[in-house]
Order: structure tokens, then sequence, then C-alpha cells
């Protein structure tokens, strides 16, 4: 069985999997010769994998970018649905922290874990409120071969990916992204040799829900995230099950801007 993965976002990009097992994949920079471009990622599949009419099931990250991907590329959206139809498949929209959070507990070598993913924001479908939120920050336990969500933080409580980003164009004049790439890479290797108290006062003064993250260390910045999850968790009457009191092991995705 063949199923597709996709994303039309920066980075568009594609892969395949035969019974679980990937295959083929693809993104669309390494054919263009530009960094990290948006684009259709189904116009892409379909030009560059032959076989496609094979593919069952297809999945794209929750999308809400100007109608998502059906408003942005409705003809290849409906060429899409009639494969899926064809061959009996379905089309599945996991939350973009939901494949951020698989992606960092599969590829670990965890079988139980506490997961936290960071980023500049990407949207997530809460199906208990029956909508669609845009989160900064995750918290997820991983079991086995399930990842079950603790708490979705938003952009009031705290953005570090987008600050990341701030920081690499605006103060460092670097490439945030298309068509050049992200120099990201750079500002964390620069930070481990520079002067921590040049820039302090200006993150001392941004306002965010919380008292500032610039004193702390690494470590307490991670006991305050979860600390803050669980309050936004237990505040929450959602159907999001409830904290373990104790994990061993933790996974953390760290992805700048998106
Ligand atoms: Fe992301």
């Amino acid at each position: 069985m063949l199923i597709a993965g996709l994303h039309s976002g920066h980075d568009c990009s594609f892969c395949i999997l035969e019974d679980g097992v990937p295959v083929f994949h693809a993104e669309l920079e390494r054919y263009i010769r530009e960094k990290q471009p948006l684009g259709d990622s189904l116009k892409f599949l379909f030009e560059e994998y032959p076989d496609f009419k094979k593919i069952k099931h297809f999945a794209h990250t929750t999308d809400i970018f100007q109608g998502g991907i059906e408003g942005r590329y409705p003809e290849t959206f409906d060429k899409m649905q009639g494969v899926i139809k064809n061959n009996e498949g379905n089309f599945y929209e996991p939350g973009h922290h939901q494949a951020h959070a698989a992606n960092v507990f599969f590829s670990s070598n965890f079988d139980d874990a506490l997961i936290v993913t960071i980023d500049g924001g990407g949207p997530d479908y809460i199906p208990k409120d029956d909508k669609v939120i845009v989160s900064t920050i995750t918290v997820w336990h991983g079991e086995g071969n399930k990842i079950y969500p603790l708490a979705y933080l938003t952009e009031d409580i705290l953005n570090i990916g987008v600050m990341w980003n701030q920081c690499t164009t605006k103060i460092f004049g670097l490439s945030g992204g298309w068509p050049k790439g992200d120099q990201a890479g750079s500002v964390m290797a620069m930070g481990s040799m520079g002067n921590p108290e040049k820039y302090i006062e200006h993150f001392r003064k941004l306002k965010f829900k919380h008292p500032s993250l610039a004193d702390m260390s690494y470590y307490q910045t991670f006991q305050f995230l979860i600390d803050e999850a669980k309050k936004v968790r237990n505040n929450n009457s959602t159907s999001l099950p409830p904290f373990k009191n104790v994990l061993k092991n933790m996974c953390i995705g760290l992805l700048r801007d998106l």
C-alpha cells in the first residue's frame, strides 16, 4: 500500500511510503535551486512520481493559509481526490505540531517519553473544540507507536521560533528563508561565542504572558515550559489526557520560524 505525505508550505516536499517504508522523498528546492520555496506539493508529486495513480492515502499537515491547499491549488486537489476515489483511500490532515511530535518521537530510541515541540507557529486541529488553533509550543506523551497531546501553547505565551528568526534577520542581517535559505544555524553557532549582555535589556522588555525568559538557564526554560503546559492543560476542559508526573525521557523538536 502506498501513502503520500505532503507539505506545501516553505520547504515544499513530498514522500512516499510503501507498506510503511519510505521509498521516495523529494524537496522542491533541489529541483529549482532556491532554498525553502513555497509550492504546490501535489503538482510536484504528480510531475515527479510516475506511479502516483497507485497511491491509496494522501496526508498533508493542517493548512489554513489562503483557504488551505484546496483553496490555493484546487486543480491538483481535485486530481488527488480522483486518485483517492479510484483506490478507495482517504485524505488525512495531521496537525502541524502533531507531525513535529511524531517526527521527533518516532525517530528517537525511546518507547516512552515526554515530547516538546517548539517553533514559530503552526496550525493544529483540536477535535473536542472543533477548531484550528495556531500553536508555538506543544507537549505530548509518546508511548509505543502512539503520541497523545497534553498541551498546546499559543504565541501570546511564548514564541521562540519567530524571536530566533527576528534576531537572525533584523540584528545580524542574515537570510531567514526563501530564496537563499535560513542562517539561523549561524546565529546559534555565534551565540556560543557572543556577549550575553549586549541585548539582554531588549529581551527583558519583550511582552509575553510570563516572567522574562532572558535570565533563565536552558534547564529552567524547559521547566518553565512544562509548568506552563501543565497550567494550560489543567485550565482546559478538552479531552486531552492528564500529564504523567514522572517520565524518564524527553524528546525535543526545536524548529526555527515555522
Ligand atoms: Fe513547525
